[in-house]
């Protein structure tokens, strides 16, 4: 069996196809101007299915599609086909922004995605646009029920809570979720890449936001989906619905993490806050054989360490003054969560 350092299996990967977005998300992608990965250097979705085809071979029982934003590439149903066929796969899913789901959910759904985890930080058009520097929330909250109609469920929906910012919206957030049936978890605001800004005054921590829900709508915890999963879910005690925190900041789970990426333009990242990526695109255009390819995500994998959420936690807690800006991280539209 394939594990890592801490005795960690592969099971899930994370594909990003693009490291483009229409949104500009403050908490992510904060700049205007970014530099884009070169075409020629994004993998084609015959590379990609074959690099899926032999991490589900590794044990991969788990993929998903995600980006900078994943719908902004083209015909992205095409590569929806293409994994959804590869045997022994348990779960394809796909976590977008939504602006361009609408059209794409009939599409994506036709091609055997079998579910969709939608990023909505507000229902307000105002707060919207101080968030993603963009006007597109009718869009967002049409794709949400095309998304329900073409049977693209469960439906998530993510929300990053920044104290100051978004954190009135978590009741009626919650309220419009428990209305039309839709799941929903808020995000711990993490570290992510370089240039968000964080800092720990503006996170909300996870016992803030089940206390302000649990005043409300009285929860019971129902525990993590799984072992090393992101999300603790709780049910609502009048039986409506489910709540979900991730929460990476106050509650790392580092300890049971099966996840691997695979940015855009080929390389595998083993953890959300890597510094860099091991390059196995030049295997695939020089040639390389399955077996050789194998090889390298084998080694790569067996040589994972990472925890970094765990050390950011003990040095949280250590109360020493903890600076996320002294490590350089990989941007997380390269990687999409
Ligand atoms: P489900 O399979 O539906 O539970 O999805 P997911 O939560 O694994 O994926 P999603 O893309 O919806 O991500 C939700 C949030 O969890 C995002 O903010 C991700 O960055 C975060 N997340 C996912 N995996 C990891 C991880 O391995 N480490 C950390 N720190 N955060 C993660
Ligand atoms: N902290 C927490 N979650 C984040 N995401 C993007 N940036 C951050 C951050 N700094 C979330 C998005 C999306 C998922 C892929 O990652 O909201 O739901
Ligand atoms: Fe785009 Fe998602 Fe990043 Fe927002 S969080 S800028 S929608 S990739
Ligand atoms: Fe996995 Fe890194 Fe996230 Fe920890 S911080 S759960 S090691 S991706």
């Amino acid at each position: 069996m394939l594990v890592d350092v801490l005795q960690r299996r592969v099971k899930d990967l994370r594909i990003s196809v693009t490291d483009r977005c229409n949104l500009r998300c403050t908490y992510c992608m904060p700049l205007e101007i970014y530099t884009w990965i070169n075409r020629e250097e994004i993998l084609s979705y015959e590379e990609i299915t074959r690099l899926a085809r032999l991490f589900v071979r590794l044990g991969v029982e788990k993929i998903r599609i995600t980006g900078g934003e994943a719908l902004v590439r083209r015909d992205l149903h095409q590569l929806v086909a293409g994994i959804s066929a590869l045997a022994g796969l348990r779960d394809l899913c796909l976590t977008t922004n939504g602006v361009l789901l609408a059209q794409q959910a009939p599409l994506l759904a036709a091609a055997g995605l079998k579910r969709i985890n939608v990023s909505v930080d507000t229902l307000d058009p105002a707060t919207f646009r101080r968030m993603t520097g963009r006007d597109n929330l009718s869009q967002v909250l049409d794709g949400l029920l095309a998304a329900r109609r073409c049977g693209l469920l469960p439906i998530k929906i993510n929300a990053v809570i920044i104290r100051g910012v978004n954190d009135k919206e978590i009741l009626p957030m919650v309220d419009f979720a428990r209305h039309h049936g839709f799941a929903i978890r808020f995000i711990e605001f993490m570290d992510v890449g370089n240039v968000n800004q964080w800092h720990s005054d503006k996170l909300v921590s996870k016992r803030e936001i089940l206390q302000i829900i649990h005043a409300r709508y009285p929860l019971r915890e129902i525990g993590r989906e799984e072992h090393g999963a992101p999300a603790i879910g709780y049910g609502f005690e009048d039986g409506r619905g489910e709540v979900g925190v991730i929460a990476s900041v106050t509650e790392p789970f580092c300890a049971g993490c099966t996840r691997l990426r695979l940015t855009a333009d080929g390389k595998l990242v083993t953890c959300l806050f890597s510094a860099s990526g091991h390059d196995v695109k030049s295997l695939l255009r020089g040639g390389a054989s399955d077996e050789e390819i194998l090889a390298f995500i084998r080694s790569v994998w067996q040589a994972r360490a990472d925890r970094y959420s765990e050390e950011r936690h003990a040095a949280l807690s250590s109360g020493k003054d903890y600076r996320s800006a002294d490590r350089t991280k990989i941007e997380m539209i390269r990687l999409g969560g």
